[in-house]
């Protein structure tokens, strides 16, 4: 880890917080395990980690599947943190960040007991909270955590009638897709409590490196054309003419999977192009594929 934190030239006040965390928790088990983020960029990796070493809350921006829940859980575990999520929708109501009273049964006697939820236990446990696609929650929604958001760290949870004041390490990571049918542009003071990271796809070199690891593909000359695959349609992203999810690495690593089983058209067409709704659109990135892939 110090070696990344290294390269990336973190300040050494930084590198030794992180490290004394690492100490602290080498018994636990997960510890080895970091799930990766390549970063497109060093500053969107280096900035990221800064800013949540200053406390600030972050906010990943980026299209579908570009990394951003991947970041989330690589810093965490930085920062030797657990991650309690809210997963936003229409639906998402206060119990659902703060928790639900429940009756049970103490000593003979009907109790009624309070299940706290992901934004009470990362507070209490001063662990990280990731509030997963922002924008798609309610605009009247998550004013209720606002004072949770800023400065004030605090919460009066009105299941409770606590004042819940949050432990020492606390911090907040939230995600959103620009644009996405269902999402709702973010109400400005919810906005202005967040330090934005724009999260781009990643491509090139870096891409490739990514390939390798993550899917079971392992012929050298499909992995390259897989990589000139998401640029180019990238390119179409770019001038309008595809949707951004079709240049989606979550997408791309499912195609090269298949790949590894069945001819690459054929999995191009059902990891990519099939997904797209309009028919232009699919037709646009089989003839991309095909021109890197021969027809098949
Ligand atoms: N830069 C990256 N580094 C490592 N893995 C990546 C990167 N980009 C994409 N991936 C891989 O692509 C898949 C999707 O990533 P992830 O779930 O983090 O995307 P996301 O941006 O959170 O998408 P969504 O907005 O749909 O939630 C994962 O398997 C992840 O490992
Ligand atoms: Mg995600």
């Amino acid at each position: 880890m110090t070696d990344l934190l290294e390269q990336l030239h973190i300040h050494e006040e930084i590198i030794s917080e992180l490290s004394a965390k690492k100490l602290n928790e080498a018994s636990n088990a997960d510890a080895s395990e970091v799930p990766e983020f390549r970063t497109p960029n060093s500053e969107l990796l280096h900035d990221s980690i800064v800013a949540l070493h200053l406390n600030k809350n972050l906010l990943l921006q980026g299209p579908t599947g570009s990394g951003k829940t991947r970041l989330a859980e690589m810093l965490a575990s930085l920062f030797s943190q657990r991650i309690h999520t809210v997963n936003c929708s229409v639906d998402l109501d206060a119990e659902a960040m703060l928790g639900f009273k429940t009756l049970s049964e103490r000593d003979g006697k009907s109790v009624i007991d309070f299940v706290p939820g992901p934004v009470v236990t990362a507070m209490k446990q001063g662990d990280l909270l990731y509030i997963d696609e922002i924008n798609m929650a309610k605009p009247e929604t998550l004013p209720i955590i606002n004072s949770v958001l800023d400065y004030r760290r605090t919460l009066i949870n009105p299941f409770t009638g606590e004042t819940l004041q949050a432990s020492e390490g606390f911090k907040v990571i939230a995600s959103m897709n620009i644009g996405y049918i269902g999402t709702l542009p973010l109400n400005e003071a919810l906005k202005n409590r967040f330090v934005t990271i724009d999260v781009p796809y990643l491509q090139g070199d870096r891409l490739l490196q990514l390939l390798k690891a993550q899917s079971r593909l392992r012929d050298e000359q499909n992995l390259h054309a897989f990589v000139q695959l998401s640029s180019d349609l990238l390119e179409q992203v770019r001038t309008g003419q595809i949707s951004e999810d079709a240049a989606s690495i979550r997408a791309l690593l499912d195609a090269c999977d298949l790949s590894a089983f069945i001819p690459p058209l054929r999995a191009i067409q059902r990891a990519i192009a099939d997904k797209l709704e309009d028919e232009r659109e699919q037709s646009l990135v089989m003839n991309v594929a095909e021109t890197l892939f021969g027809k098949q």
